[in-house]
């Protein structure tokens, strides 16, 4: 995924030094390259290279460039390797037409034969420079910008959005198909961006727009139209009330672990908004449906197999959690008019959830209802029902708070509707869910507390250590995942997340002496565990603990630092708050081996691509 941003001044020239500032907001959608193209008395300045934001701005002086109006793009790479010259933005053919694009165009090597067979002067393999060739083309035949901009998109397929200029007119233009977009209209500019955060710096008044749906920037307006007629439309701004400082570090040295710092805060927050929201329809919804998936991918996936648990355990409600990616080949001819398909993505604008949303609606197979963190996501504007996450912006591209939220939604869910079909009588329900309002924010702030130290120990005993195991038995097999995936995710160690009675089905045989597992527990099924404890124990591996404190499995752990304990509570609120020592955990130990967790390498917060 990358990120665009555009923004047309009415009477300023430093719109270098503002496209960095607000594009440096989009760095977690990807920071393999940077560029910022400037237009000054209709002349664009173009400056790209490979890098963060921060490297490309002090060494070609992004924040200097003059002008009124410009784009600006971050990139992750996916058709062409992060070289300067497949960064953006791009030219057209000539150094006329300016622009980049965020998504995937799957027609790419298709049409880059096309029209480098028609004489266009392609100099990139990047599929965001054919963008501004298609704008190129079509304006050789119509003179006009804005149907250039319209017909340009019937070259072009696949999952896109981008914006274009013209270096002798005022305007800016972008277009919306099939990734995020949202326009901004502040005093003395107007901005479009792939994102809020990088619009928040100017405005909190904002325009969300929808697919196939491009706006045109002018230093007074945003005009939004219908892509397929040029209809304009009459969309009226709204004001954000997303807070600008989630952007900010506030204080901590790296994003990822103010965002675990603000999960107490999270767990007030999400079970506020959904209890205020009438969660009824929602839970009707997953009642009457004849079958269920919860699709997601990444620390949503991690989530969702928890949650998975939580409707078995407390609503005696089947639910199949699903990969996205994996949905089509395994689940798609398994849907009904009566299925429910339960989209959970924090962006709302993960490719490969949006697959299945569009697959469902597209074949009219049942119904979605998705649960997301970005307002004005498509996942949003697209699903037939949507519960928010109320997180706030989440940076870091390794997922810590999103993934809290969603788990303490499926606790909250699952308990309400166990209520609703008598699995768990009304007593147990309210007591769960007083539990989760009450209980589990002073928990979660003890436990991040109580092993901030010991995970920082820790980790400093794993940094030469190649790879790993996670393990978690019933309600923690998501925590293990999650756990497993955070190690891969940040500290590079090769870390698998799996289930503690599949462990002796072959993956024991990595067991050697000293060799680390760590098992995440629950005080309801310890008893169990200490069978797979044993089973690594007695061939000399290491055993770390992540759990309550039991004097049973206290013979296991070699050195008090390889018990990860969490605050006593229950066997509900074990697997929420055992997810912490290992967000901990993955957190100090890449940043003793010099790695930025909020922005590791190959890696972007959300992936808007196949
Ligand atoms: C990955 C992110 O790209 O996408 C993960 O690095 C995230 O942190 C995953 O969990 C899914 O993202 P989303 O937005 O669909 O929840």
């Amino acid at each position: 995924m990358c990120g665009i941003t555009g923004i047309v001044g009415r009477s300023r020239n430093d719109i270098g030094r503002i496209l960095v500032e607000c594009s440096r907001k989009l760095t977690y959608r990807g920071y393999d390259s940077v560029g910022v193209a400037a237009v000054n008395n209709g002349k664009v300045d173009l400056r790209k290279n490979v890098g963060t934001v921060d490297a490309v701005d002090s060494e070609l002086g992004l924040s200097e460039m003059i002008g009124d109006r410009g784009i600006a793009q971050l990139r992750w790479a996916t058709y062409g390797a992060p070289t300067i010259i497949n960064a953006q933005p791009h030219f057209g053919c000539e150094e006329v037409f300016y622009g980049a694009h965020n998504g995937n165009l799957h027609n790419y090597y298709e049409y880059r034969k096309e029209l480098v067979e028609t004489g266009h002067i392609v100099r990139s393999e990047n599929d965001g420079e054919l963008c501004v060739h298609a704008v190129d083309k079509y304006y050789e035949s119509t003179g006009d910008m804005f149907d250039a901009v319209r017909f340009s998109t019937r070259d072009l397929k696949g999952a896109f959005a981008f914006a274009v200029g013209r270096a002798d007119e005022p305007e800016i233009y972008a277009v919306k198909m099939g990734s995020s977009l949202v326009a901004g209209i502040a005093e003395n500019d107007t901005i479009v961006s792939s994102d809020l955060p990088s619009i928040l710096p100017l405005t909190n008044n904002v325009l969300y727009l929808q697919d196939s749906e491009m706006v045109v920037l002018t230093p007074d307006e945003v005009k939004v139209y219908r892509v397929e007629d040029g209809k304009q439309l009459n969309r009226i701004p709204e004001i954000s009330n997303v807070d600008a400082r989630a952007a900010e570090k506030g204080g901590y040295p790296h994003f990822m672990l103010k965002e675990i710092h603000e999960q107490p805060q999270i767990v007030r927050d999400v079970m506020g908004l959904i209890q205020k929201s009438k969660p009824e329809k929602w839970i009707q919804m997953i009642e009457d449906a004849s079958s269920r998936y919860l699709v997601a991918c990444g620390s949503s996936h991690n989530a969702g197999i928890v949650g998975t648990y939580f409707f078995n355990r407390l609503a005696g409600v089947p639910i199949t959690p699903v990969i996205g990616g994996q949905f089509e080949p395994m689940c798609g001819n398994t849907l009904t008019d009566e299925s429910l398909c339960i989209l959970v993505s924090q962006s709302g604008e993960t490719k490969d959830i949006l697959n299945v949303l569009n697959h469902v609606r597209n074949n009219n197979l049942g119904k979605t209802l998705g649960i997301l963190n970005v307002v004005g996501s498509t996942l949003m504007f697209n699903a037939d029902s949507y519960i928010p996450m109320a997180c706030g912006y989440e940076i870091s591209v390794p997922a810590t708070k999103t993934y809290y939220s969603q788990s303490v939604i499926f606790a909250y869910l699952a308990t309400r509707l166990g209520e609703r079909n008598g699995h768990l009588d009304s007593q147990e329900a309210k007591q769960f869910i007083h539990q989760l309002e009450n209980e589990l924010p002073i928990l979660t702030q003890k436990t991040i507390d109580k092993t901030g130290i010991l995970t920082k120990d820790l980790a400093r005993t794993l940094m030469d250590t190649p790879d790993l195991y996670c393990l978690g038995y019933g309600l923690t097999d998501g925590v293990a995942r999650e756990g497993a995936l955070k190690i891969k995710e940040i500290c590079y160690n090769h870390c698998e997340g799996m289930y503690s009675s599949e462990f002796k089905h072959g993956p024991l045989s990595i067991v050697t002496d000293g060799y680390p597992v760590i098992f995440i527990t629950t005080t309801e099924d310890s008893w169990m565990i200490i069978n797979h404890i044993n089973e690594v124990a007695c061939r000399g591996g290491r055993t770390i603990i992540v759990g309550e404190r039991e004097e049973k499995l206290e013979p296991y752990v070699a050195n008090t630092i390889d018990y990860l304990e969490v605050p006593s509570s229950s066997p509900l609120l074990n697997p929420l708050l055992d997810v912490i020592p290992l967000q901990l955990l993955s957190y100090y130990l890449s940043v003793d081996k010099g790695i930025n967790p909020d922005l590791p390498r190959n890696l972007s917060k959300t992936l808007t691509v196949d």
